[in-house]
Parts: C-alpha cells; structure tokens; sequence
C-alpha cells in the first residue's frame, strides 16, 4: 500500500509539493546584529533540507528592523539599509541556496511582531491600539498604527515577498496567527479601533486581506503564497473560532495555496499545547484534548469553508496520528516543528518507516500549587521557568544544529532558562540598528 505521507500536494498556483511533511516555523534567533542572515542559518537549512519534508517555513523573518519578535530575528525592511543591501541580499541568497539543496521548497514566513516585541527590544512597539501586552511587565505600550502606517506597511509586506522570490525562496507565508500584528489586527481585544480597520469582522480582517492580495500581485500568479491563521485565539472576547471561519471565507478569494491552522498567543500559548492565565481563557474543546494534534477538530470546520489547500500544525508525534488526519481529509498536510530541532532528518525516517513516532522531551520543574496564588507564588515561577526554559531549550538546540553539532538531550529546564534569558539580552544589546 503507498504511504499516504510521501503523497504529493498539487498547489492552486501549480507548485506540487513532493510528499505531506512540512517543517513549521520556529523562530532561529540567528541573524547578525545588522538583522542579517548568518551562515548558521545556512547550516541548520542544509541540515533541514536533507532530512525530507517537502516543505521547510523560516520562522519569523519580520519587516520592522525597530520592531522585532525577538533580537536575532532577521529583518526585511526597505527603511533600514544594512537590512537589504547587496551584502544582506547576498545572505538571503546563500540561506535559500542551502535551504532548498535537497529540491524542497524553502518559504519565507514574512511578519510584523505588533507589541509583541520585548521591552529590551523596543520601547515603541505598534499595534491596532494602545492594549498592552501584560507578561512579566516586559511589554511596553504599544503605539496605535496611523492608516497611512497600515498601508505603508502592507506595501511592505508585498515588497519583502518580492525580494525573498528575487533570492531563490521558493514561496512566502504570510504570519497571520499567534498575536503578532497581523493576527492582533483580528482580535476585538487588542483591535480598539472605530474606523476601517476595526469594529466588525470584515474591518479586523482587512489588514490581513489587503496584505495577502498585495503579496500574491507582487509574486505573480505561479508563486506560492501561504497564510498562517489562528483557529481561535482561546482569549476570552478575543478572535474566536467562529471569526476564524469567517476570515476563511474572504481568504478564499485571494490566491492562497496552503492555509496553516495554528491557535493562540503569548497570553495562551495554545500552539504549544499549553495554557495561560486561567481568568483569560478558552477553553479547548474535550474532543480535541484527547487527539495529539491541537487543531484538528478546528481544521473539520474550516475543511467545510475552505477551497485552498490546508496544513494543521501543532502536537502531531505519531505516524497513526498522522495518517489517520490524513485519512479524515481534515489536512493535506501536516505541520511538525520541535521534533526537527533534536532530529533534524526525522521527516527522513518517518518516510523510511525506521520511527513510527517522533522523539519528545518534557522539560519541567514539577511543583505542585498550593494554597492562594499571589503572582510571587513558587509555583508561578516554576510555570514561567517551564514555559520559557523548554522554549530556550528548543532554541539552543537549534543553535547547537546550526554549529554543525548534535542536540544535547541532558540540557536541564533551569539551565535552558538562564541561557535564553542571557542570550536574548545580550543580543539586544549588540543591536546596531
Ligand atoms: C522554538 C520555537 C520557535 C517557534 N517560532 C515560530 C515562528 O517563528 N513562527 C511561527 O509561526 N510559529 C513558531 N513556533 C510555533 C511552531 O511553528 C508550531 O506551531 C508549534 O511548535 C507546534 O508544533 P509542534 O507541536 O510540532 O512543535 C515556534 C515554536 C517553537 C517551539
């Protein structure tokens, strides 16, 4: 019987990708301190690029050199010079020569990170309003976007599309998901707004729309254009599911070829399968609990409402799992990142039935809580440590792929924290913007 995983995906624009594994995003904190690609990233896609999955995302390459997601992000921006002269563009070219040497695709994930931009990054961030993200106070209030600044900015969006085709990116992904400005835009909790960018569901939606169809103007018709989109924000009065099927809707008309389910922000990390602040949340639906891909349930809905082809990322480790989404025409492909940075082939042997489930690692201090939790509570602590310290955990494993080494399986939770901590800021600091 033929492996329902190594099927090739025709695309609206005419692009087939060779088989339904993609690399999702994650964010590589490997750019230079001008915002430009490095030959880490060369090495880490070399390394990605062998290991099999038709299609890899960069993570978040972000169009705003004074708003970044996080420091070590590379930028595209026209406004800063360092970012797009011949040296960086020289550097684009090398990350997609590597990324795309196997014959994959290698799409550029193109975003704004909104006032989700740390304070040791920006004091200024920007947003539909002056919502503040409320996280360990290490968010400033964020700048409401002028409607001369949206349009500037959708323009960009398009032209740093133009540039990632011009240096051999085989395709680009617009970041609508996660709580990033786009993705804020959609939310009547961060979006505030009373004129056409804010209020209904057509005016929230109308950055992320007007942005999709100047990116697909801007390549041309054979060029693949992808959307990632929340299928709920799991915040109570924010982008809802139902506002989800909504936006699908209007995407239908606007030449998308790959639509990637994700969920949640930086208030409730969803995408990762975990939760936040109680008070603010909600919540997943049980169905959904008990099947290892987090989106799965969200994506039959939007499977009802969409004409493009449809990817759900997040939680998948099985190849049961994996075939049996397959099988239930909720996805056509299947969006996997954290088992690529300890086993950056996986994809690879997943394909050879050498594993039939992906490695994965718990990173925790197990506390339990007790009595009243005041926000100095231990167990709070031991929460943020486990959500930040498994990020960074992820992170420096990447970093040691892009070293030409091995992952270290032995790193601790504590240690992975401290580590972030002391690489973020010490690249903030080396920032010469
Ligand atoms: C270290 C790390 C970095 C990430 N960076 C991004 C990013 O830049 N853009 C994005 O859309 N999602 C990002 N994500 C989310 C992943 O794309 C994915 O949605 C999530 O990890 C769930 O998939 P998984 O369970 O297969 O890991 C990141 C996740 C991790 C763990």
């Amino acid at each position: 019987m033929s492996d329902p995983l190594a099927q090739p995906l025709p695309l609206p624009c005419g692009v087939v990708l060779g088989n339904r594994l993609c690399k999702a995003a994650m964010t590589e904190g490997l750019g230079d301190s001008r915002l430009r690609a490095t030959a880490k990233l060369d090495q880490l896609y070399g390394a990605w690029s062998d290991g099999g999955a038709s299609l890899l995302l960069t993570g978040n390459v972000v169009i705003d050199h004074r708003v970044l997601e996080r420091p070590g992000n590379v930028a595209i921006d026209p406004g800063f010079a360092p970012s797009v002269d011949a040296t960086a563009r020289a550097r684009l070219r090398a990350w997609a020569s590597a990324g795309t040497r196997a014959g994959n695709q290698l799409w550029m994930q193109v975003s704004h990170a909104g006032r989700q931009s740390p304070r040791y990054v920006t004091r200024r961030p920007v947003g539909p309003s002056d919502v503040q993200l409320d996280l360990m106070g290490n968010y400033a209030r964020p700048r409401a976007l002028r409607e001369d600044e949206i349009l500037g900015l959708v323009r960009r969006f398009a032209q740093v599309a133009v540039i990632a085709r011009d240096c051999g990116f085989t395709g680009v992904q617009v970041h609508g998901a996660h709580g990033y400005l786009l993705s804020s835009f959609l939310s009547p909790v961060t979006n505030r707004r009373s004129d056409a960018w804010g209020g209904s569901l057509e005016n929230r939606a109308r950055f992320l729309l007007e942005t999709v169809r100047a990116v697909r103007k801007a390549v041309g018709n054979d060029f693949p254009v992808s959307v990632k989109l929340n299928s709920d924000d799991f915040r109570k009065g924010g982008f809802s599911h139902v506002d989800c099927l909504g936006v699908v809707g209007m995407l239908n008309g606007a030449g998308v070829d790959l639509l990637e389910i994700s969920g949640g922000n930086y208030e409730q990390p969803r995408l990762l399968g975990l939760s936040g602040r109680a008070d603010d949340a909600v919540e997943v639906r049980a169905s959904t609990q008990v099947r290892e891909a987090y989106f799965l349930d969200y994506a039959a809905a939007i499977r009802r409402v969409a004409t493009m082809p449809l990817m759900v990322t997040g939680g998948f480790r099985s190849r049961e799992g994996m075939e049996s989404a397959l099988a239930g025409g909720d996805t056509d492909m299947l969006g996997i990142a954290r088992p690529f940075c300890t086993h950056p082939d996986v994809a690879r042997q997943l394909l050879a039935r050498e594993i039939d489930t992906l490695p994965a690692y718990e990173h925790r201090l197990h506390l339990r809580p007790r009595g009243r939790l005041s926000p100095a509570s231990p167990w709070l602590a031991a929460k943020m440590i486990n959500v930040l310290g498994a990020q960074g955990w992820y992170y420096q494993q990447m970093a040691r792929l892009a070293d030409g080494r091995h992952f270290d399986p032995r790193r601790g939770v504590m240690r992975s924290f401290a580590r972030y901590w002391w690489d973020d800021l010490s690249r903030a600091a080396a920032l010469k913007r």
